[in-house]
């Protein structure tokens, strides 16, 4: 199972740091994506470092943004993409995900793609052309052998921060849509993924690992799932 940790805008210095000692404990291997101001200050035996964005550009005159190559150089291996929290408040479109994709693939920075459709789009029975519609988006022009390079997550908007999660047949459906696309890559699921869901995650086969949110920043919760799902 791969295991990632997306802190999202948390933590100050001083407090990535302690949470840093406490998470160096966990037993399982996971992949830590802090904010760009901790990667400097990233120091796990048990994790590989991850990034939450990147620049769709090279480095050059753009303000404010990071480039891949710069990533690299604080040996990040892995980048989201396409997280829905980027395409709503900072309205990143699949163009977007898609120039980030090449960038990261040019420097050996494995993209984590998140799709999800919205609570509408759900009530509407959309979910399969949307998923569809954001992975050919992201992945237009990619060659066979960069596509097998992809982690693709399942992220329901609507599940995340919220406590739901679909049912396993849901998932189970969409994972099976994403596997369509991407026959060998691994699959992660992510939203409200909790001590709590992971007994109802379990049911679902086709999980190869799960991104997680809110819980990646409570360390005794993280570990108490960290246990429930290795029994
Ligand atoms: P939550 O685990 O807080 O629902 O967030 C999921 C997420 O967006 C991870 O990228």
């Amino acid at each position: 199972m791969l295991i990632v940790l997306n802190n999202k805008c948390n933590l100050t210095k001083d407090e990535f740091l302690s949470y840093q000692e406490k998470i160096a404990t966990i037993d399982e291997e996971f992949v830590l994506c802090p904010s760009y101001t901790h990667l400097a200050n990233f120091n796990l035996q048990n994790a590989s470092l991850g990034a939450q964005n990147v620049s769709t550009t090279e480095m050059g005159a753009y303000t404010g943004e990071v480039a891949a190559s710069q990533l690299s150089s604080f040996n990040v291996k892995y980048c989201l993409v396409g997280h829905s929290e980027r395409r709503t408040y900072q309205h990143e479109t699949y163009e977007e995900t898609n120039k980030k994709i090449k960038e990261l693939l040019k420097y050996d920075i494995i993209p984590i793609l998140c799709v999800g459709e919205s609570k509408e789009e759900k009530a509407l029975n959309k979910t399969k052309d949307i998923i569809e519609k954001e992975i050919l988006g992201a992945i237009q022009d990619l060659s066979d052998s960069e596509k097998l390079k992809l982690i693709i997550a399942y992220e329901p908007i609507w599940s995340i921060g919220t406590g739901n999660i679909p049912t396993p047949t849901e998932i189970t459906e969409v994972l099976q849509i994403i596997k369509n696309i991407f026959p060998t890559n691994t699959l992660l699921y992510g939203g409200s993924v909790t001590e709590e869901t992971v007994t109802t995650l379990q049911q679902c086969p086709l999980i190869d690992g799960y991104l997680l949110g809110g819980i990646s920043l409570k360390v005794e919760n993280l570990k108490n799932f960290l246990k429930k799902m290795t029994n």
